[in-house]
């Protein structure tokens, strides 16, 4: 065995393969189909359906998706065993299933369809096994998506996934036997659940259980970047005619690796809607007026000419939805042609303490460690975020960093969704971000659970950081921040002694008239216990729009040009003037 790889044998060819894989994960990875119905990449393995079963060297038969490969395995699919089991496997799920598959919407996109071809079922078999369709309504409550459970496999990838990988737990199995079926507590509606209407379940559903209400397959595609939150999730709009008909993520993003919100699948009608405008409009007389491309150009340069003779009575605002190339573009005209600094954008309300107190602490205003880091942390300390509301595909890598056995320190004024999960929820008073943090600081300092070489090699001013603090009272912290000593202490411990901790803060700390200091205080409890420089770890600001990193690089901000080079330096301003435009 060399560098982590085996060598075992499926079906008489010899693969070779790293050693914790499943035989269902080596066989489809090099080629070989073996039958699944409830196997799903993005979960744990269930075995539940029996499909994938396959014969061992020994004769023994095993789950191909639950089962490891190991060296000098040898693994038969395709015996006369497997061949029975298999079949009689499909022919039970198949027997009281609709058989309305032309009129389906899953229709030649359906795993059961394909795996009945595949195995070769008869229907005239089907007859011994029939005890008539499930006599169940179909959940139409959904705005955006529809259940038929007449449809349902009990796969239960869609419990599976809104656990696992949502973290919602909106659905479950219910009842017993031949009733069994998957509902919401209580068997209530699905819009009566607490199902965020992510539509992952539906994307996961190998059947036509669950499928969107706007069902029209796309003539093409189009990659590109969803356009609601931060995260930045990789999309390919679904393209028929000049209509987006529908979303799916993209795997290969690693932001979100192919999952979505609820905004970003379900969220495109604005782009379609027929009040939209499709030419420019020039007030006259109190009303709007379209006009062509030309007269608006003409009018607009006409009134910033004007503008430019009056002096600095100009002002640009960049969008932090906008490219870099354009922002570079917009930023460059204002300064050059318009002849001012005036130029801004979100970040000044949302995160210009980001950029502020991280690059006077750490040297930049960005996250320290990227999205796809998150499920790997031991710990993730979430202050000021509401997450799953507002950067739900970062609230899944948060629920992914949980199975995975992380710890999680929820701090916010509100009791939160993600304050279900959290092993510490410090409900502190709106404000009181710096007396909170900096109370665990104290806490990790007088605890010894510092990370001493880090700050030796790293940290500038420890001493005197150090002795700011020493009349620095818990009792005063627990009064002003409304927080018991106890959870201070508790959190500060779970978050010093973890091996990796990523502390995940938003706009409710940094839209303070102290957003600053809030992000200095992270920066400093970050620094102490040497949580930066390293994976799964660090402090991220999860910003609001997705390129207001682009924006602030890109120099749409008054007071720095492009790469955070500031405005009142002579020499950085020499430099820009002598550039060729
Ligand atoms: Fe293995 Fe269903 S895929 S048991």
């Amino acid at each position: 065995m060399k560098n982590n790889k085996i060598t075992l044998i499926i079906d008489g060819v010899e693969i070779q393969t790293k050693n914790n894989s499943t035989i269902l994960e080596t066989a489809l990875a090099n080629g070989i189909f073996i039958p699944h119905l409830c196997y799903h990449p993005k979960i744990k393995p269930w075995g539940v359906c029996r499909l994938c079963m396959v014969e061992n060297e020994e004769g023994s038969l095993v789950t191909a998706c639950e089962s490891n490969v190991s060296d000098g395995m040898a693994i038969s699919t395709e015996t006369k065993r497997i061949k029975a089991i298999r079949k009689i496997a499909v022919q039970l799920l198949i027997a009281n299933h609709d058989m309305d598959c032309l009129t389906c919407a899953k229709n030649g996109d359906c795993k059961l369809q394909d795996t009945a071809t595949y195995i070769g079922i008869d229907k005239d078999d089907l007859h011994s096994f029939r005890q008539g369709i499930m006599d169940v309504s179909n959940d139409d409550s959904n705005p955006f998506f529809k259940r038929d459970l007449k449809k349902c496999i009990l796969c239960g990838i869609c419990v599976r996934i809104c656990g696992e990988v949502v973290g919602t737990n909106a659905i479950d199995f219910s009842f017993r036997g031949y009733e069994t079926q998957i509902s919401t507590f209580a068997n209530k509606s699905i819009l009566e659940s607490n199902c965020v209407s992510c539509g992952e379940c539906v994307v996961a559903c190998p059947v036509g259980a669950l499928i969107p209400k706007k069902s029209i397959k796309p003539s093409r595609e189009v990659k590109t970047i969803c356009s609601y939150c931060g995260v930045g999730c990789g999309i390919y709009l679904g393209i028929r005619g000049n209509n987006i008909v529908n979303v799916r993520g993209d795997p290969s993003t690693p932001t979100n690796q192919g999952n979505l919100c609820v905004k970003g699948r379900f969220g495109h009608g604005f782009v379609n809607h027929p009040k939209r405008l499709k030419s420019p409009m020039i007030k006259r007389n109190g009303k709007f007026q379209e006009v062509d491309w030309n007269e608006a150009l003409t009018f607009i340069s006409e009134k910033l000419l004007d503008y430019k003779k009056q002096g600095s009575v100009f002002a640009a605002m960049a969008s932090a939805k906008s490219t870099n190339e354009e922002n570079y573009i917009l930023q460059k005209f204002t300064r050059t042609v318009m002849n001012t600094n005036n130029i801004d954008h979100c970040a000044r309300l949302c995160h210009a303490a980001s950029v502020t107190g991280l690059s006077k602490t750490i040297g930049s205003g960005a996250m320290t460690n990227s999205i796809n880091e998150i499920p790997d942390t031991d710990c993730v300390f979430a202050i000021g975020t509401n997450t799953t509301s507002t950067h739900p595909i970062i609230g899944m890598k948060i629920q992914k960093a949980l199975v995975n056995g992380a710890s999680l320190i929820v701090a916010n004024p509100m009791e939160i969704e993600l304050c279900k999960n959290a092993d510490i929820f410090l409900q502190h008073n709106p404000g009181t971000d710096v007396a909170l943090i900096m109370g665990m600081i104290k806490i990790i300092i007088d605890d010894e659970l510092l990370d001493i070489d880090f700050i030796k090699d790293r940290c500038d001013n420890f001493v005197e950081f150090k002795k700011s603090l020493e009349k620095y009272n818990l009792d005063w912290v627990e009064i002003i921040t409304g927080v018991s000593k106890s959870k201070i202490i508790e959190a500060a411990h779970i978050y010093a002694k973890a091996g990796s901790a990523s502390i995940l803060y938003s706009m409710g700390i940094t839209q303070h008239v102290n957003g600053t200091d809030n992000v200095m205080a992270l920066s400093n409890l970050v620094l102490i216990t040497g949580n930066i420089g390293k994976t799964s770890s660090g402090i991220n600001p999860l910003r609001g729009q997705n390129n207001v990193q682009g924006a602030c690089d890109m120099g749409c901000l008054p007071d720095v040009y492009p790469g955070y080079q500031t405005v009142d330096n002579p020499v950085v301003f020499e430099k820009f003037k002598n550039m060729e435009l």
